[in-house]
């Protein structure tokens, strides 16, 4: 039997300050759990890569070396390949944003672009709104400068734009450095934000002169209903972040970043003291793949393979879920959000779940502050169907299980019910 080992960090007080609140991803936490073979995983956010052409990307890392190897295995440009940045530039045409190359940089991931957004503008003590819940990754890319960030909760529509109203107010002249939004298919939340509302977040973006980052990794993966507009399309001074890793591989680590361009000269100082220049050999891979059309196909074959995940959730959920408990509904990405009655604890469940041979990601991971303790975050795009029904079969149980024992301490007088006396 192992026995736990103390480690005691005996340069504890040389680190920075700015490293205090920052806490290691739960998500990344959970990986080493969800490697067990028998486990049914419902915690990463991990792409499927069984639809990714092996055999063109291979041809494309192969021309790039045997071809473009001058250029592929060279250090680059610090704002990335102008070959990337045009295909980049289309990719965003077709959604509904119009661009010339030079307002584009390519980053490592969209993950690197909050980082670096967040070290061009966060001074300690800066104030930056979100949506509560928020993705993990940027809570921790955005801790690290030390921000007070204040949550704005959503509903089925996408952040409640008149409670951003109403933080604003507050916050008053202090106002915020940045608000910080995922609009489609939110990251845990799994909703969309309507149009009306995305056109009021930008109205008072403007009106109280706040940058808004517009964080779309699943944009281009829609199940159902019409194609919205990015924030972007509407106005050009949204900072915009979006990502190679959902409609290619996250194995590559490429990201763009458009903003308007003295924004955009500011983070490329950034960039440089990050990494001198992303990597010239993926950007070369990537470029070759998006050359061809067959990347269209795949991409429409992932969607694919991600709604029916989703309807295989949705209804093992409705099969399989007590009465009591809510969850999101979808149209697209990679999430559902589930909310247990108050009085349950997600992540006590947890440790009971792996046992069940089940694991999620409990909803307080998405707070800075530790709300969502009576959530949990559903990812739908990694299992199979069958899988998926049977892994939401496991969490079921285990939750009437708990539910089962609250309700026999509420039977014998012992504890409030639901709602009565809950801080
Ligand atoms: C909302 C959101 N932003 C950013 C990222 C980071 O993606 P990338 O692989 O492009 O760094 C993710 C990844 O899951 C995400 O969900």
């Amino acid at each position: 039997m192992g026995t736990a080992r103390i480690v005691f960090d005996r340069w504890d007080g040389r680190y920075a300050g700015r490293m205090a609140d920052v806490r290691s991803s739960a998500v990344r936490d959970l990986f080493a759990a969800a490697s067990r073979p028998d486990m049914i995983s419902f915690a990463g956010g991990m792409p499927d890569l069984s639809g990714v052409p092996a055999e063109a990307v291979a041809g494309a890392a192969r021309d790039a070396v045997l071809h473009e190897g001058a250029c592929a295995l060279q250090y680059g440009s610090s704002e990335g390949r102008p070959a990337l940045r045009r295909t980049i530039v289309e990719l965003m045409a077709e959604s509904g944003v119009r661009l010339a190359a030079d307002d584009v940089i390519v980053t490592a991931g969209a993950q690197q672009g909050l980082d670096l957004l967040a070290k061009t503008f966060l001074d300690p003590g800066d104030t930056i709104i979100c949506e509560g819940p928020t993705y993990v990754g940027a809570i921790q890319a955005f801790s690290a400068y030390q921000p007070e960030m204040v949550c704005v909760p959503m509903d089925d529509d996408g952040m409640r734009t008149d409670l951003l109203e109403a933080e604003l107010v507050r916050l008053g002249p202090r106002g915020a450095k940045f608000i910080y939004t995922i609009p489609n298919f939110q990251n845990p939340g799994g909703v969309t934000l309507v149009p009306e509302r995305r056109r009021r977040l930008l109205e008072l973006a403007r009106a109280y002169d706040i940058p808004v980052i517009e964080d779309d990794p699943y944009g281009r993966l829609r199940f159902e209903g019409g194609h919205v507009k990015p924030l972007r399309a509407l106005d050009p001074d949204v900072i915009y972040l979006g990502t190679f890793s959902k409609i290619f591989a996250p194995g590559l680590r490429l990201g763009w970043m458009t903003a308007p361009r003295p924004i955009l000269a500011k983070v490329l100082l950034a960039k440089q003291a990050a990494d001198l220049c992303g990597s010239a050999f993926a950007q070369v891979t990537a470029e070759r793949y998006f050359a061809g059309t067959r990347w269209r196909r795949v991409l429409q074959g992932l969607t694919r393979t991600y709604a029916e995940r989703r309807d295989a959730m949705l209804s093992a959920l409705e099969e399989h879920f007590p009465a009591e408990v809510r969850w999101t509904r979808p149209e697209g990405g990679f999430f559902v959000w589930v909310e247990l009655p108050e009085f349950l604890d997600a992540g006590s469940l947890l440790a009971e779940a792996v046992e069940h041979g089940v694991t999620f990601v409990p909803g307080s991971a998405f707070y800075p502050d530790g709300r969502g303790r009576n959530c949990m975050r559903l990812a739908f795009c990694y299992a199979e169907p069958e899988a998926i029904a049977e892994g939401i079969r496991r969490l079921a149980e285990v939750i009437e299980d708990r539910l089962g024992l609250y309700r026999a301490f509420i039977d014998a007088g012992a504890l409030p019910a639901h709602g009565e006396g809950a801080a």
